[in-house]
């Protein structure tokens, strides 16, 4: 059984490990503040896919992780879980960007705690905002490899200030290791998406909206519907780190992704198909888009023992039987 502490625990990706640790039998550490429009939500207020108040091994602290860091100073957590953030999807990056920035002050104090109490090993969430932007545009896009964000060099325009905090957490968290010699793993998960992800978030919501306007012609779509993402399960992104979460102690970079483009407009068309009709699907492109094209390589995921399972098309279909049955 290990002492676990997962920061940001009640969000969309928090949820997911606390069921993990806790069918695991770990003792299981969850501070979040719940913030307004994040994904968070009280565990009181009922997690969509199962309660975490059921097992004894949960304990909920509803604060900022801040406060936490100032009063809690154990020195036995086995593994901490370092999520909290300030994400909210795209709208949020786009048209908030000082509130994303509350992510350095959260992650440079959750560096401080860490250099005085000594986690076993930190799991710190970057993402895949981190990468330059100018490897992915329409023009010259590419596989993203961990290996082409390089700190000892050029390190390249990330994506708004959500892409700039989560860069110098990965920095900090390097130097912890080089000068206090403190063990963490980095993740860059691409889109993670399931069907209790916060509605704000293309996933959920357009899989609902494609139940609701079943029969439709046309369907249209954020922006020109022709960037594309890489998404992948949150199942995988669980499986994926707790594969690999003891193979690297310095710091280092891995992604979680599947290394499939896919477009919006392809998202909605079979999404479309699989709910028993074939609507056009045209681009409205006076919403953010962000970067057009955006995936990441699986090399060293591959390398490292771990290969996404969930095909999109399996996650749609399980997303939109849940939808089916919750209206
Ligand atoms: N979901 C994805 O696909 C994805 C992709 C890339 C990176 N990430 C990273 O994974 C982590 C989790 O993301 P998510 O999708 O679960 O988002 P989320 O919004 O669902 O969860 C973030 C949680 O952090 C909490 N939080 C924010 N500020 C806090 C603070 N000061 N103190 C305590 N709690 C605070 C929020 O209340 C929320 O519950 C984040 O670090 C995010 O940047 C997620």
């Amino acid at each position: 059984m290990n002492k676990i502490l997962i920061t940001g625990g009640a969000g969309f990706v928090g949820r997911h490990f606390c069921r993990r640790l806790l069918d695991a039998g770990d003792e299981v550490h969850c501070v979040d503040k719940v913030v307004e429009h994040t994904g968070g939500i009280h565990p009181d207020n009922g997690w969509p896919l199962f309660n975490p108040t059921d097992y004894l091994n949960f304990h909920f602290y509803h604060q900022d992780c801040r406060a936490f860091f100032k009063k809690r100073k154990d020195t036995d957590f086995d593994y901490v879980f370092h999520l909290a953030a300030m994400v909210g999807g795209r709208l949020m990056i786009e048209n908030n960007p000082l509130a994303v920035a509350d992510d350095l002050s959260i992650d440079s104090e959750y560096w401080q705690w860490a250099v005085e109490t000594k986690p076993r090993k930190s799991v710190c969430f970057s993402s895949s905002a981190a990468y330059p932007i100018k490897l992915q545009r329409k023009d010259a896009y590419q596989l993203l490899k961990e290996d082409v964000i390089y700190f000892d060099d050029d390190i390249g325009m990330p994506d708004m200030s959500y892409g700039w905090a989560k860069l110098t957490m990965e920095y900090i968290g390097r130097m912890a290791y080089q000068k206090h010699s403190l063990k963490s793993v980095v993740y860059r998960p691409f889109s993670g998406y399931g069907e209790d992800q916060d509605d704000t978030y293309p996933f959920p919501s357009i899989c609902q909206r494609v139940l609701h306007q079943k029969g439709a012609d046309k369907i249209i779509v954020w922006g020109s519907g022709n960037q594309m993402r890489d998404f992948i399960h949150i199942d995988d992104c669980v499986d994926g780190v707790l594969l690999t979460m003891d193979q690297i102690d310095n710091g280092e970079a891995i992604n979680l992704s599947t290394g499939i483009f896919t477009s919006f407009k392809q998202f909605v068309k079979t999404a479309a198909n699989l709910a028993g009709y074939d609507p056009d699907v045209v681009g409205m492109s006076d919403k953010p888009e962000g970067v057009f094209a955006r995936a990441g390589d699986t090399a060293k995921q591959r390398q490292l023992g771990f290969q996404f399972k969930t095909s999109f098309e399996r996650g749609i279909r399980r997303a939109l039987d849940y939808f089916s049955t919750a209206d």
